[in-house]
């Protein structure tokens, strides 16, 4: 894989495709952690003279319907983003709010070496999710090189992904991968391929559907997959368990009864549930299988934390995804805690990796997101990259 190592980019326009779709909450950065995984592309591609222009997606963009596409134009302005990136490199970053044409082409030539150019939001184009040619052909023509660096939306061909570097590299111009997706490919291909025994996988989250790749590829790599969060409540179901108003995807009882079958999958024993989800007037813990008409489960119960506690404790390589309980609320996230503690307990003894998402957010909620080997900045680009053995378009492209 061609690396920004490789790239001669003094005096040359380097497009750089970030993936700085950020948590926004009336129009404030929430978590910069994307941005400042960033940084170093960035800064190198400065220091060597290279015009930066970098583009990103934000959020998604309804084009069918004009009131929500005039929504998501308002709402997932990168605007704020530039601010933030400037305020971080201490250095101007010209943000342009055309995603192409005259005003977009007159910027970029008026770039020295060393400046920084943000695009408004790729999605702000209708042709961005179906890599539409002429709009790729539209970015490659603004570039003389093309650096991939947003690991986060490496699953994703969409013409700032995939079809901007087709057309460069068809072309003869340089193309690599930035030091994020780097790092994030060397950490990631080990839970591709587990270099060490036991390997554990941890999944939680909500629907079964979501993660139905996935299992199936982790029961072929892994020794053991502890279930949490409310797609535990489907297995259950499957088994024949009471699961009160947990939710449950019934389209999915047979496929969750056959990976049961595997004897790799661990599901919670007890359940910490809720007559009421937002104004609860009982809040008790039971047997999973025996969860009351009117309660929902809503984290998985201490008897469930030791017994994955004793599990993380054995493992050797542990991929984690998705919390084990409504973190959010104080009442549901004991279960969550206590997998980000006993997989921090193996610090130096294991190899641990969190596949992005809520259970990357949990861990840097509650203060452990330095203990774990790697906490991936893709959530959806982790699982793929597990479930295609290695491989996203967004990164086999350039290589
Ligand atoms: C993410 O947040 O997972 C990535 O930025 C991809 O976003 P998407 O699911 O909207 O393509």
């Amino acid at each position: 894989m061609k690396t920004i190592r490789d790239l001669q980019v003094t005096g040359k326009r380097v497009l750089v495709r970030c993936d700085f779709n950020v948590p926004l909450k009336d129009g404030e950065i929430r978590d910069d952690n994307r941005i400042v995984q960033a940084l170093p592309t960035i800064k190198e591609l400065i220091e060597k003279g290279a015009k930066v222009i970098l583009m990103s997606h934000l959020g998604k963009v309804d084009h069918k319907d004009p009131i929500k596409l005039a929504e998501g134009l308002k709402k997932n302005t990168l605007a704020p983003v530039a601010v933030r990136l400037s305020e971080l490199l201490k250095k101007e970053v010209t943000f342009s709010n055309d995603t192409r044409g005259e005003n977009l082409t007159s910027l970029v030539n008026k770039m020295k070496d060393g400046d920084v150019l943000l695009i408004q939001n790729t999605r702000f184009e209708k042709g961005e999710t179906k890599n539409d040619a002429e709009l790729s052909r539209a970015w490659a023509d603004l570039a003389d090189a093309f650096v991939m660096d947003a690991f986060g939306s490496a699953h994703r061909a969409h013409a700032s992904t995939y079809g901007v570097p087709e057309i460069l590299k068809a072309e003869g111009k340089e193309v690599a991968v930035g030091y994020l997706v780097e790092k994030e490919v060397v950490n990631l291909s080990k839970v591709v391929e587990c270099q060490e025994r036991p390997y554990l996988a941890i999944l939680g989250g909500f629907k079964v559907s979501d993660k139905i790749k996935v299992i199936n590829s982790l029961l072929k790599k892994c020794d053991k997959i502890l279930i949490g969060g409310a797609m535990a409540y489907t297995f259950v179901k499957a088994l024949g368990g009471n699961v009160g108003t947990s939710p449950v995807e019934m389209d999915q009882l047979d496929y969750a009864r056959e990976m049961f079958a595997s004897g790799k999958i661990l599901l919670p024993v007890d359940t910490i549930c809720a007559n009421d989800f937002d104004n609860p007037t009982e809040v008790k813990t039971v047997d999973t299988k025996e969860i009351p008409e009117g309660f929902e489960g809503l984290d998985i119960g201490p008897k469930t934390i030791e017994l994955y506690k004793s599990e993380i404790a054995k493992a050797k390589t542990i991929f984690w995804n998705g919390p084990m309980g409504v973190f959010e609320k104080d009442a549901y996230q004991a279960g969550t805690i206590a997998v980000c503690k006993a997989c921090a307990e193996l610090k130096g003894k294991a190899f641990t990796v969190i596949g992005g998402g809520d259970s990357a957010a949990a861990c840097k909620q509650f203060g452990y997101n330095n203990d774990f080997s790697h906490v991936s900045t893709g959530g959806g680009a982790s699982l793929e990259m597990i479930e295609n053995d290695g491989h996203l378009p967004g990164i086999d492209v350039i290589g």
